[in-house]
């Protein structure tokens, strides 16, 4: 404290001077690298993420290419998606591939049975996909049907996609349409194997595996394998993979979804009270807990560390929005959201040494989503900023933070920091992220060990916490040029972040 005031007095206007003070210090360097692929997406054959979402189809009114709608087309490629997952989620240990290959009227018409019962036309399927990969310039990340399909099944729809063969199922894409394969590196082996992927034990999952994985064959030189982690808090299950397969994957996936409650009544998206705020903050914070003691377990049987960190679902899950089918998870978005994103990522910034990938739940229309559509119109959501702004972190060097006098909110769940920072370094630019989890008061950070000038500055806050983007006032929550610092002294920056609010400077 004394280190504060005395900073006041030299360096500081005094009405500053009345508010606490939290040092942020970003150290110059580290040897960690932020892998793009942490800011990655999922698409799952549910509710309106493909269909209305992504997917028009040809014929339809809403302005398209080729059945693509334009509107969330461009939104998307303004976020820099680096890879992108399909078609589930638990959609994908029911889906067979050849259901969505060939003529739009020969392809087969199912009902969605994990997902409402919503009849599912197969009319976007592994062509619809990987052609909307390569217009986003995207990679695709493909799930494979473990549940439900045979290893045949699976090795065919890997030949399908990615050799260029003479076979008859590579001639059978040829005639479809697509000479040359499509560059599909990331194949999920099942989905959830504990649950809707089949009900499974760790044992039987991991035999299955390895039986799934000698038939996905390698064409294209670079398959990546990734195996399904255990539900939340089974670390039992993570042992015996581990254990079982060991580095004939490449990649072990986490799911981890924030909920405030209970999956019986998790809660409402846009009305909850302060208490309830801060809840699914800590909620949110906990997957740290999850990482580390996964990671812990996967050194112990991976001493080289060969196999990476994936979490490919995240985010939060609401109850759906009044009125809305319950089986299709459509739900609003706050900056409570927009928060939930920018703290996760500075947990996946810090474990960026062994998680490489993260898929948020989902792109469109589905849980925390960037983008919501009603016919023609479309709105973003506070995390779709999130994204936005954090994208700069892509590829950058990780900068590690340490921050002096935080104070926390404490619930039911675990702290809230009131400040967190994440940071990172490229192309002699210095990123820093700075977030206020205060629902009512600003702060001042006093923000040290970042050389150059304040090239640019964005805040993300809203006028209450509850405020959402609506199809009539979709710019509600949007990222303001933000002006409130000032430089105190060499390297040092006073910042004065607004309540519930995300900051994020470039610095040259
Ligand atoms: O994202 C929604 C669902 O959550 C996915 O289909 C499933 O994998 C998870 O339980």
């Amino acid at each position: 404290m004394k280190k504060n005031l005395l900073s006041c007095i030299l360096f500081l206007v005094p009405s500053l001077c009345l508010q606490a003070q939290v040092t942020v210090t970003v150290e110059p360097a580290s040897d960690q690298t932020i892998s793009a692929d942490i800011y990655g997406h999922f698409s799952e054959h549910l509710g309106r993420c493909i269909y209305d979402g992504i997917w028009v189809g040809p014929d339809s009114d809403i302005p398209n290419k080729d059945g693509y709608r334009l509107d969330v087309l461009e939104a998307l490629r303004e976020l820099h998606i680096p890879v992108l997952r399909w078609p589930g989620g638990c959609f994908a240990d029911d889906y067979h591939w050849q259901d969505g290959i060939g003529p739009q009227e020969n392809r087969t018409l199912i009902s969605n049975n994990h997902w409402g019962g919503t009849m599912e036309d197969n009319s976007f399927g592994t062509h619809e996909f990987l052609d909307y990969c390569e217009l986003l310039g995207t990679k695709p990340y493909v799930s494979g049907n473990v549940g439900s399909g045979t290893p045949e099944e699976l090795a065919k729809w890997v030949e399908y996609m990615t050799s260029n063969s003479q076979s008859t199922v590579v001639n059978q894409r040829r005639a479809n349409g697509r000479d040359e394969a499509w560059d599909v590196r990331y194949l999920g082996i099942g989905n959830e194997a504990w649950g809707c992927g089949g009900n499974m034990t760790a044992d039987y999952y991991s035999d299955l595996f390895r039986r799934y994985s000698t038939y996905t064959r390698d064409y294209n030189g670079h398959l990546y394998r990734v195996a399904c982690g255990g539900i939340v808090g089974d670390f039992a299950w993570t042992e015996t993979v581990m254990r079982k397969v060991g580095t004939m994957m490449d990649g072990y996936s986490l799911h981890y979804y924030t909920i405030p409650n209970n999956w019986d009544h998790k809660g409402s998206a846009t009305e909850f009270d302060e208490n309830e705020y801060y809840v699914t903050l800590a909620k949110a914070l906990n997957i740290e807990d999850f990482i580390a003691r996964t990671i812990e377990i996967m050194e112990k049987y991976d001493t080289t560390r060969h196999i990476d960190l994936i979490i490919d679902e995240w985010g939060t899950w609401y109850d759906v929005e009044p009125g809305t089918n319950p089986g299709h998870l459509y739900q609003q978005a706050t900056m409570r959201d927009a928060l939930v994103a920018a703290l996760s990522f500075d947990i996946f910034h810090r474990y960026s040494y062994c998680i490489t990938m993260a898929n948020i739940a989902q792109t469109v229309n589905v849980l925390q989503s960037m983008i919501l559509t009603d016919g023609p119109r479309m709105v973003l959501t506070p995390t779709y900023h999130v994204f936005n702004l954090f994208k700069v972190h892509q590829n950058a060097t990780w900068l590690p933070t340490s921050i002096e006098d935080n104070t926390y909110t404490s619930v039911a769940d675990g702290r809230v920091p009131t400040i967190a920072a994440t940071a990172s370094a490229k192309e002699g630019k210095t990123h820093v992220a700075l977030i206020n989890t205060d629902l009512k008061k600003s702060q001042m950070v006093n923000l040290q060990g970042v050389k150059g000038k304040v090239v640019s500055a964005q805040v993300l806050t809203a006028k209450n916490v509850h405020t959402t983007n609506t199809f009539d006032k979709p710019h509600e929550v949007e990222p303001k040029a933000f002006t409130d610092y000032k430089a105190s002294k060499q390297s040092t920056l006073s910042v004065k972040m607004p309540p519930c609010s995300i900051v994020t400077l470039e610095i040259f």
